[in-house]
Order: structure tokens, then sequence, then C-alpha cells
């Protein structure tokens, strides 16, 4: 399938070993995912992880009744494939799911496509997305705060990541959709040093991390937060 609008990401796609070492350093205090079950339940639903990269996360949602990985890099399509036999994984993007009308229950979104700014509007990936979800579905879009905590002073620091936008637009944006947001403080714990320095030099420009790095000397975590935009099919 030819995918004109999909852009190929700069972390994942440049090294999905690392960006595995990230997701596991991603809320491992689990406030994201008890407030994801909160607003959308996925026990016995069927759910679709939209943009799902590599897959990392598609084995978490075992208590699903199906579970569909939509992903449009060949490159970590690959890859989520073999990630697990639960989950079906297709070729497809936000604005092209390959299912059919009212096909699932539950959709998230994580740091994949939904970042709308003035010189993108992801309102055709709404609509897509609307119209595989069944009456009464779902979406929630994972996406970073970029006010409150210490990787939003990162973000702040970093001309790469504005570039995705800043909170007040894209909660307009939401808003102007019939969307709520709400926020969920959390962390990225490493196990390692040499685990945080490798994953903040893939996500932000040398001059960022390297000084973040220098005064924070001791530590392998660090606070983050999170938007989490939640969209009801009426
Ligand atoms: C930062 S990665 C996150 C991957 C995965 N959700 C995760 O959390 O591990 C962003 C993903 O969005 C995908 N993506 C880019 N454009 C997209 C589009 N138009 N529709 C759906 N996904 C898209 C990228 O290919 C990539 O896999």
């Amino acid at each position: 399938m030819d995918l004109p609008d999909f852009v190929r990401s700069g972390n994942q796609a440049v090294d999905p070993e690392l960006y595995d070492i990230e997701n596991e350093a991603i809320d491992r205090s689990g406030h994201v995912w008890d407030e994801l079950e909160r607003l959308a339940p996925w026990t016995g639903r069927v759910l679709l992880d939209l943009g799902c990269g590599s897959g990392f996360w598609l084995p978490r949602y075992q208590d699903a009744a199906k579970v569909i990985g939509v992903e449009p890099d060949t490159s970590l399509l690959h890859i989520a494939q073999g990630r697990t036999g639960k989950a079906q994984v297709l070729h497809g993007s936000a604005e092209h799911i390959p299912l059919p009308d009212d096909a699932v229950d539950v959709v998230h979104a994580r740091f994949a496509y939904f970042f709308p700014t003035v010189d993108f509007d992801p309102t055709p990936g709404l609509l897509e997305v609307g119209r595989v979800l069944r009456p009464g579905g779902t979406l929630v879009v994972i996406d970073n705060d970029t006010e409150e905590g210490e990787f939003a002073d990162l973000l702040k620091a970093s001309s790469w990541a504005t570039s995705q936008g800043q909170d007040i637009y894209a909660r307009d944006w939401w808003r102007s959709k019939g969307a709520r947001t709400t926020t969920v403080m959390s962390s990225w714990e490493f196990d390692s040093r040499g685990d945080l320095e490798a994953v903040l030099r893939l996500e932000f420009p040398e001059g960022v991390a390297g000084d973040w790095l220098e005064t924070h000397p001791d530590r392998n975590h660090l606070s983050y937060g999170y938007l989490l935009h939640s969209w009801y099919q009426g």
C-alpha cells in the first residue's frame, strides 16, 4: 500500500533496539496505564494500537478480546509482526486504516501521528478512527506534556521537539473536536546511567542532552508528564 502521508519517526525508526530501552523506562509506576484503563478499558474488547511502531506495547494487551496493530513503516512492521502471536499487525496509517467500519472498541495512539500544530492538522486521521470505531468506542492519544516535569524542560530547550507542537495548541485542537485532555505525571526510570544517556542523545540535540547530563550527574531517572486526549465515538 502506498502511504504518501507517512513520515518516518526520528527515534524508533533510527534505532529500534534503543527505543525498546526507552519504552522499558516509561511509566514503571503504572500511572499512565491506570489512567488508560480508566478512560478506555480494553479487557474483553477489540483494541487497535495505531502507529504501533515495532509493537513494543502489543503484548501488554493480553486481556483484550483481540489486538490489532497498524503501522506505516515497513521496517518496524516486520518487528511488530513477531512481537506476540496474539496481535494481528497490518500495514496502514492513521489516514488509511485497513479495517472495515465499526471494527474496534478502543484505539490507542502512542506518540504516533496525532501532533496537531499550526502546520499539521490530523483531522483526516481522526475521521478514519471514527470510521473504524464502533459507536461508544474510545480513542486515547498519548502525548507529551510540554509544560510540566523534567522531560518537558528538555522539550522546551529542544528545537526538534517543539516542532511537534505546544500543549496549548494541542489542547485547544482536541477540545474543538469534543475530546477531553487529562494530565498524568510519571517518570522515565532506566536500569543504568548508560541507558539514560543513550536515550537522551537519541531524543534531543547534543547540546540539550549533554547539558542535562552534566547538571544531573547521579541520575538514572527523570519526571515525565503525559497528556492523554480521549475522544468518544458518539
Ligand atoms: C515514536 S514512534 C512510537 C511507536 C509506538 N507507538 C511506541 O510507542 O512504541 C511513532 C510511530 O508513528 C508512526 N507513524 C508515522 N506516521 C504515521 C501515520 N500517518 N499514521 C500512523 N502512524 C504513523 C511511525 O512510523 C512510528 O512507528
